[in-house]
């Protein structure tokens, strides 16, 4: 009992390597507040999923893994009886074993057992395969245009006007009544991939190419995801995370994110400071004159757990050192230091702060 007890703790320490994976990539970049902030964020055990399709995808991996582990320990046992058995021993004469050959039965067996296996296992695959992607889109259902950039997510919900980045919210599903979110994936430049593991599959974001994809969560919280196709330097700290929340407090988001930027008085020499620069070649912001589209769009940025495809917690100091030199926390960052005075990048958090 106690060697199964352990076996399966060993499984679970395997299972919570995706996990352990994409937090690996925040430890050896500079801890930016993420250790405390992951912390907070239950484990992306890949054997716990909280949704379809990674529902189904769970339960075909284990069927997977029963069968070829069945295989394993019948062909294992086999090699390790015969190990045993025919090994050399003191009084051998030195002659060949007696030589079989032809056994038509045998023959047969072991030609037509694999097949039949293997033909299961294809069927069950093409199944959940076909399941998961013919599955009809429901009326309640929610839109999302997932656009891949080098090295951040922009989340675009069309029906609502409303473009965010790197924190996908999507609403919790009651079983009843489903409100899945269907995502569309683009990319602007090279081949990105979109993978939360307790939600789904991984889902390519190929250039000059749409895919789709689904989600059903059946949980709430806070999930990890990881870029989980290299696309340059900074493809480890390509992350994102989706959160899933009930339907009232997504309306919340919702409603909140379609108001326009705050303007307050107050911080006008820190706006000044972002359309008098480069800020607005890249960066939207509605309500002013900032269109950018290279960049994510900063209207309600401080409503953000995380900057820069989280890297750091979004807070006023990290904020600083980013606008500072961006290269600092993300070497390779396509966003230039745009070498402000100390006054001026003060002004400039100051105003960013009020964009709630
Ligand atoms: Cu984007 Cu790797």
């Amino acid at each position: 009992m106690f060697a199964g007890r352990t076996a399966f703790r060993r499984l679970l320490i395997l299972a919570t390597l995706a996990d352990w994976g994409m937090r690996s990539g925040l430890a050896l970049a500079n801890d930016w507040g993420m250790g405390a902030a992951n912390d907070k964020i239950p484990p992306n055990n890949i054997f716990t999923p909280v949704a379809d399709p990674a529902n189904q995808i769970s339960s075909l991996a284990f069927f997977v893994l029963g069968v070829t582990g069945a295989i394993f320990l019948v062909v294992g046992g086999l090699l390790l009886y015969s190990i045993m058995r025919f090994r050399a021993r003191a009084d051998d004469q030195g002659r060949e074993p007696a030589q079989i050959y032809g056994s038509t039965p045998i023959e047969f067996a072991w030609t037509t057992v694999p097949i039949l296996i293997v033909f299961a296992l294809i069927l069950t695959t093409v199944r959940t395969i076909y399941d998961v992607q013919a599955a009809p889109k429901p009326d309640g259902a929610i839109n999302v245009r997932v656009i891949g950039h080098q090295w951040w997510w922009e989340f675009q919900y069309p029906d609502f006007n409303i473009t965010t980045a790197n924190e996908l919210h999507i609403p919790l599903s009651d079983p009843r009544n489903p409100t899945p979110t269907f995502l569309q994936l683009v990319s602007v430049d090279v081949a990105h991939s979109f993978w939360v593991p307790r939600l789904a599959g991984k889902t390519d974001l190929i250039p000059n190419k749409l895919n789709t994809m689904w989600i059903d969560p059946h949980q709430s919280g806070t999930f990890l995801g990881q870029c989980a196709e290299f696309c340059g330097t900074e493809h480890a700290l390509m992350m994102f995370r989706v959160v899933v929340e009930s339907r009232e407090r997504w309306n919340r988001w919702i409603a909140a994110q379609r108001e326009a930027a705050t303007q307050d008085p107050s911080t006008m020499r820190g706006r000044q400071v972002f359309e008098s620069n480069a800020c607005i070649n890249c960066h939207t912001i509605r309500g002013t004159i900032a269109r950018g589209k290279f960049g994510p769009d900063l209207t309600h940025l401080m409503s953000r757990e995380t900057i820069a495809a989280g890297v750091a917690t979004n807070n006023l100091q990290h904020l600083k050192v980013w606008l500072k030199d961006p290269d600092d926390m993300k070497p390779g960052a396509l966003m230039p230091a745009m070498n402000l005075g100390d006054q001026d990048v003060d002004a400039l958090v100051a105003y960013l702060a009020t964009l709630r």
